[in-house]
Order: C-alpha cells, then sequence, then structure tokens
C-alpha cells in the first residue's frame, strides 16, 4: 500500500474542510497515511504532499520533526517501553531486558513474524504508574515481567483486538470538528453547532469565554489513545479570579 486508499482519501479530503488552508491538515492526514501502511512511505508522503499543495519533501522534513511518525515499516504493535527517571526508579530497565529476551529483538527491532516492533521511549505521560508501556499509544502501566508477558500474549491471541488496534491512530485523527478560536474558521451558527468548538474572545463581560463544567463533574476524557483517562474538575480551578 502506498497511496492513500479511497476510504482515507475522502477522510483527507473531510479533514482539510476543517482547515482555511489545506497545509494545515498536513499532520492530521500523515496519521492517517500511517494507520493505513502503519509507517509514512515514499509514495505515500508525494500523495500526501499533492492533496496539501506542499513539495514530498517539505511533508518528509516535516514528518521526520516527531517520534511518532516512522518512514520504515513497523509491526502491528508497537510497544514502547519507558525508561525515563520515574520508569528508571521503578524497573523499567529490567522490564526493557525482559520485554527483549520475550521477543527475541532489541529497541529498534521488529519480530520475524512482523507483529512486534519494540522501542525504548521517553516518557510516555503515565508517570503516576511506572513503570508503563504504550501498545499502538494504548497505555498500560504497573507493569512486572510476567504482566508483560501476559499482554503480550493477549496481543497475540487477538483478546486486545477491540482495544489495540493494528497500527493504532490517535483520536484527534477521526475528529470531525473544526477549532474556532479566534473566529478564524466556522461561522456562528457553526460554531454554535460544536460544543466542544474554543469560542472566539468577547468584550462583553457575560460572554468570558466557553461555559465550565460544574465543579466536581466527572469529566470523560478517553480517547482512543487512553481507554482510561478520566479525571474530576477541580473546584479551585473553577474560582473566579478575586
Ligand atoms: S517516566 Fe515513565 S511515564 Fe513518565
Amino acid at each position: 500500500m502506498a497511496r492513500l486508499n479511497p476510504d482515507n482519501l475522502a477522510h483527507a479530503e473531510e479533514l482539510i474542510a476543517l482547515y482555511p488552508h489545506r497545509r494545515s491538515a498536513l499532520i492530521p492526514i500523515l496519521h492517517v497515511l500511517q494507520e493505513q501502511d502503519g509507517y509514512l512511505s515514499e509514495d505515500g508522503m508525494a500523495h500526501v504532499a499533492e492533496l496539501v499543495g506542499l513539495e514530498p519533501v517539505e511533508v518528509r522534513g516535516t514528518a521526520s520533526f516527531y517520534d511518532m511518525f516512522h518512514f520504515e515499516p513497523v509491526g502491528r504493535y508497537l510497544v514502547a517501553v519507558c525508561t525515563n527517571i520515574a520508569c528508571m526508579l521503578q524497573g523499567a530497565y529490567r522490564l526493557l531486558e525482559h520485554a527483549e529476551e520475550t521477543l527475541g529483538v532489541a529497541p529498534g527491532g521488529t519480530t520475524a513474524d512482523g507483529m512486534f516492533t519494540l522501542e525504548d521511549a521517553e516518557c510516555l505521560a503515565l508517570c503516576g504508574n511506572a513503570p508503563c508501556v504504550t501498545v499502538n499509544w494504548r497505555f498500560f502501566g504497573d507493569l512486572d515481567p510476567p504482566e508483560f508477558d501476559k499482554l503480550v500474549e493477549d496481543l497475540r491471541s487477538g483478546r486486545l483486538d477491540g482495544e489495540v488496534p493494528a497500527h493504532g491512530t490517535l483520536s484527534r485523527v477521526r475528529r470531525r470538528h473544526a477549532l474556532t478560536a479566534g473566529g478564524s474558521a466556522g461561522s456562528a451558527s457553526d460554531q454554535a453547532a460544536l460544543p466542544n468548538a474554543i469560542q472566539p474572545e468577547s468584550d462583553t463581560p457575560e460572554s468570558q469565554g466557553p461555559d465550565l463544567p460544574a465543579p466536581g463533574t466527572h469529566l470523560d476524557l478517553s480517547t482512543r489513545r487512553s481507554t482510561t483517562a478520566t479525571a474530576v474538575v477541580d473546584a479551585k480551578h473553577l474560582e473566579s479570579p478575586k
């Protein structure tokens, strides 16, 4: 696979329509391409360049800035073991060595069956559940070696197919709403129809920003990246400035 398939091409055009300039949709479309193929091929990037009106070298130059994009094929599951400070103190290097033994590859390597690519990652932002790994951007925390093996077994058997799609992508790639901060895109009626849109600022005291949820409201922040992230609105953050 190289160019975007018809479904993803249609999706790319939807993403482009969310922005005032075609090139602004570059990063989300690259995520769609990576979801399709598992990595960014030269042909795929050339296709994206055509779509957004850039040169292929500009697409590659932009994509190569970001760790999350891959330019070589990766396994069905990208297993990233965090070895940053919090995880290191909780045994991350022992976990990484164990992962190398279990999968039979060093960081950067892909198993012979194409199922797993192993990575040694910097902080994955799940420090409170160290040591942790992500698999296709889904979090798995508080892992010890036996639990890592169980995770690998569940992935191999397909038991986690519903939770960890192959070549997983991020929820924002699938969003259908434009951002309207500062009124740069979308009409007033568009904004009214988009409950999550950031509304333009106004000088009138009665419209000082979007409505905030009530203190104590339980927000579901789960995304396709994190299946467990939630938060409770802290009343302190909602107090009016004195
Ligand atoms: S140090 Fe491992 S998630 Fe932050």
